[in-house]
């Protein structure tokens, strides 16, 4: 049987909510990876550093014994983040980024910024402590098309940003189109992106394949296959700046099978099978260790992890459902084969 060892990944972008949710599904990330960006839109959101170590001690107190997993905390930036809070943030050891959403762009979105230029002065104190910025990359004013919400933020926001900020380090989040996958590669070192692997494995009709399909619905949202395509030769390309950001974002089945479902797809419970399938059929598997285990890790300037993790080529079925909280959530792939499985 054809085995796979590599270094054990990271996932330099993850929602681990809190509370009981946060309980039910942390293992399914300390499983398969070593450390986790960890996104700040809780409710309230993460905006201090005081609050980002408190979350990281309630991820703490309910890992279970093995295996030993880092959180990497990150601070939600708001128009009213203070300066000092951003110095903290640096010289903090836990404190590894700071995240920017349009407000209103996603998920708890709401106290997110409403004009880059009202946070020019926080991303100076960041430059100069070389503090990275994660950016949700899409603009959110209503007359611009779902699906150009990605493209129409890299002119109007990203460009005029790199250009004024040229030491900013940016990670460019869960990249969707060729236009981002074409700015990132022509773009300074400092700026790199992250990739999911719902945005490499699925295309826009997933959303809509025989009825409207709720568990497929993620911000930014599944583009046209050309671009699909776009995304997979980032990924398998073995270009150092694009590297694995899950972007798992696990919301209730009730909260998803609604009237007006949340966005967020649950990828953590098979997130490294998943890749690795995608770097299967694309020919390069040999290359999924740098995406996953070595590329973010460099950008970050963090050490590269010892430990391992094995994936086995054997058939699987991923369960209709899984606990969370007081509920439940359809992981990615619900009720289907997945190729690789997880050796534990
Ligand atoms: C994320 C969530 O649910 O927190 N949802 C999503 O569709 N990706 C928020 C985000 O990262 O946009
Ligand atoms: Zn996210």
């Amino acid at each position: 049987m054809q085995t796979l060892t590599i270094r054990k990944p990271d996932d330099f972008h993850l929602h681990l909510r809190d509370g009981e949710e946060l309980q039910s599904i942390v293992a399914d990330t300390a499983l398969r990876f070593a450390r986790a960006i960890i996104m700040p839109n809780l409710k309230p959101a993460v905006t201090t550093v005081e609050e980002a170590l408190a979350y990281r001690e309630r991820i703490f107190s309910v890992l279970p014994d093995k295996p030993d997993f880092q959180p990497l905390m990150t601070l939600y930036l708001t128009e009213k983040t203070a300066i000092n809070e951003i110095e903290q943030a640096a010289k903090s050891d836990h404190v590894y980024a700071v995240k920017y959403y349009p407000a209103g762009a996603t998920t708890n979105a709401e106290s997110g910024v409403t004009d880059i230029e009202n946070v020019y002065p926080q991303l100076e104190a960041m430059a100069e402590s070389n503090l990275p910025l994660l950016m949700h990359g899409e603009v959110t004013d209503a007359d611009v098309d779902i699906f150009d919400r990605e493209s129409e933020f890299i002119g109007r926001i990203l460009s005029p940003l790199l250009e004024r900020f040229d030491s900013l380090r940016i990670v460019l989040e869960h990249i969707t189109t060729s236009d981002a996958v074409g700015f990132v590669m022509q773009g300074p070192e400092s700026l790199a992106a992250t990739i999911t692997p719902h945005h490499l494995l699925m295309n826009r009709n997933r959303l809509f394949s025989g009825g409207l399909r709720p568990h497929h619905y993620c911000l930014p949202v599944l583009k046209a296959e050309q671009h699909r395509q776009a995304v997979v030769t980032a990924a398998t390309s073995g270009n150092p700046r694009f590297f694995l950001g899950t972007d798992s974002a696990p919301h209730a089945q009730t909260e998803k099978e609604s009237a007006c479902g949340c966005a967020g797809i649950y990828s953590a419970h098979n997130a490294i099978e998943l890749y690795a399938e995608v770097f299967e059929a694309a020919g390069c598997l040999d290359r999924l260790e740098d995406f996953s285990s070595r590329f973010g890790a460099a950008f970050y300037g963090l050490p590269l992890n010892e430990q391992t993790v094995t994936l086995i080529n054997q058939t699987w079925h991923v369960p209709a459902s899984l606990p969370f909280g007081s509920g439940r959530v359809v992981p990615l792939r619900a009720g289907k084969d997945c190729q690789w499985q997880l050796r534990q």
